[in-house]
């Protein structure tokens, strides 16, 4: 086959969800559908569990779990379809935000009856931002949820998109019948189901008098009502604003009943798009070109201290992909080849002899690699878009054994190069504030330094709420302001400026008084808004 029909075949996606909305569910539905598992049960969920949130060896343990789980690649219709698995938990937030630069589009799951919450908004903007295409699934319909013209009201306000419903409900909760589609003409019945893929099916349209013997007068007048005013409120559905990441199609279902997954999942085949063109600092890298090019957007630690290895996750952006084949390393000018990458067909490990664009490879890594890093076959480039957000949490590390302090800074190194959390290195003093999204980073963090390195730390809280990343075009005005802010600048591990700001407010406040200076929440200056 040749490269181009490899591409062709190729889908890569995430889905991302608040935590409890139904992803875990979802994601192992599309598995049974595409014949990848043959049970309901078989994904172990890496759903962290809420009563384990002050214990983290038992959240790392299941993040353990969670690397068989990282991708789930199946084919289904002659399409290779790979998911994408995002951590549920809030403190590994940062750790979705990496993987949806790793796809070409992603499905969105609202629990009806919550409608959209906090992590919702914060993993749409992420998709925002790069306009990624996103299909929307609302789930649980089996119970009593709020209005769905209400819920695409709130979607399109909070969320910052315009949708399109491409089923309608008929009801909800202990009433709910199924979901006309608006698209096929056909009305599909829900039963309470936990086993069986395929719904009863009627094509009935909707001026069809059978619609009274299907679902009842009441029903029939209403759905004829509601769609009535869909097909008012909302544009037709675009396939062109869907793939430019403006409009999304939204579909109504129940996740543990199967249903409504199939036809999400056929409409997904049918209009998500195939592997994409990717930024770099140089130039944009199309998937159709002959030479091999990816990058790496996760790694994985092994907790276990008899096998130190890290698995390293590469999304090939072009050509081939070859087992033992030297590549560029870009960021460390050097070549290096893989013995035994591997791919996630099945949700198995197996040897990757070759990969394609959209294809993700497992590599083993000894310490090569950092979030970012770009493999070619000699071009000097970097892929861009996959940018460090201001972490919540600021707190200054403290070396507890002045013999360890090699050990410390190697562990602090390696650590924030996988991604845990980011460091921020004060001039004076050499003084280490790291920053995360969450707690429990601080936990892991102090646990890894002691059990992997042999180094003592412990953790002070500092005055520090939020980091912005700092340039000017002016070098002069730059260094002025980073003299007279003092231990209020750290650098970033590639060694930019960033102002560690003890408030929105202290920002803002700088911002007005200097406005030579820019101030950005991310590290990615170039793509992402300014301040
Ligand atoms: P997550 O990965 O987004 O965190 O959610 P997950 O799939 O684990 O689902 C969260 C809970 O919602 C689970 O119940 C799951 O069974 C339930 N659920 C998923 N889809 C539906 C649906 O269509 N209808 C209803 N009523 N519930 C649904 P749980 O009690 O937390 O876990 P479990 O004991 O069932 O595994």
């Amino acid at each position: 086959m040749s490269n181009i029909q490899e591409i062709k075949k190729r889908r890569t996606f995430a889905i991302i969800s608040h935590p409890d909305a139904g992803k875990t569910t979802l994601t192992e539905k599309l598995l049974l559908f595409g014949g990848a598992i043959q049970t309901a049960g078989a994904v172990k969920s890496n759903k962290i569990k809420k009563t384990a949130t002050s214990d983290f060896m038992e959240i790392e343990k299941q993040r353990g779990i969670s690397v068989a789980t990282s991708v789930m690649t199946f084919e289904y219709k002659d399409l290779l379809i790979n998911i994408l698995d995002t951590p549920g938990h809030k403190d590994f937030a940062e750790d979705t935000y990496r993987t949806l630069t790793a796809v070409d589009s992603v499905i969105l799951v609202i629990d009806c009856v919550k409608g959209v919450e906090e992590q919702t908004e914060r993993l749409m903007e992420v998709c925002r931002m790069r306009n990624t295409p996103v299909i929307i699934f609302i789930n649980k319909l089996d119970r009593e949820g709020q209005n769905p013209f209400d819920l695409l009201d709130e979607l399109e306000t909070k969320l910052n998109i315009r949708v399109r419903p491409l089923t309608w409900p008929i009801n909800m909760g202990s009433d709910f019948k199924g979901v006309y589609s608006l698209y096929e003409q056909k009305l599909y019945f829900f039963k309470i189901n936990k086993t069986k893929i395929e719904s009863d099916v009627a094509e009935v349209s909707l001026d069809d008098e059978n619609l009274e013997s299907l679902v009842g007068e009441r029903d029939a007048y209403q759905l004829r009502e509601d769609v009535e005013l869909v097909e008012g409120v909302y544009d037709p559905f675009s396939e062109d604003a869907y793939q430019k990441g403006e409009l999304a199609p939204v579909f109504f279902g129940s996740a543990i009943n199967n249903f409504g997954v199939k036809e999400l999942l056929d409409t997904f085949c049918q209009i998500s798009p195939t592997p994409q063109p990717r930024p770099t600092d140089a130039r944009k890298v199309e998937p159709t070109e002959p030479k091999f090019s990816g990058f790496i957007f996760k790694i994985h630690a092994n907790l276990d201290p008899r096998h130190r290895d890290r698995i390293a996750f590469l999304r090939i952006c072009s050509g081939k992909f070859e087992r033992n084949k030297f590549y560029h390393h870009v960021r460390l000018d050097k070549d290096v080849r893989f013995a035994s990458p591997f791919s996630f067909m099945a949700s198995a490990k197996s040897v990757m002899d070759e990969g394609f664009p959209g294809d993700v490879v497992g590599l083993y890594d000894t310490g090569n690699f950092k979030i970012g890093d770009t493999l070619t076959e000699g071009e000097d480039l970097m892929f861009s878009g996959i940018p460090s957000f201001s972490p919540e949490i600021f707190k200054e590390l403290i070396n507890l054994d002045p013999m360890k302090s090699k050990q410390l800074e190697k562990g602090i190194q390696q650590l924030t190069d996988e991604g845990v959390a980011q460091l921020f290195t004060l001039d004076l003093g050499n003084r280490k504030i790291v920053g995360t999204v969450g707690e429990l980073q601080f936990d892991v963090i102090q646990y890894r330094l002691e059990h992997e390195y042999g180094a003592k730390c412990r953790w002070v809280p500092i005055n520090t709420a939020r980091a912005c990343w700092i340039t000017s075009d002016d070098k002069r005005k730059l260094d002025e302001f980073i003299r007279l802010k003092g231990n209020q600048i750290g650098y970033d591990k590639d060694r930019n400026p960033v102002f560690l700001a003890e408030s929105e407010w202290m920002i803002r406040m700088n911002r007005d008084n200097n406005p030579d200076i820019q101030f950005h929440f991310t590290s990615e200056f170039k793509t992402e808004s300014v301040v």
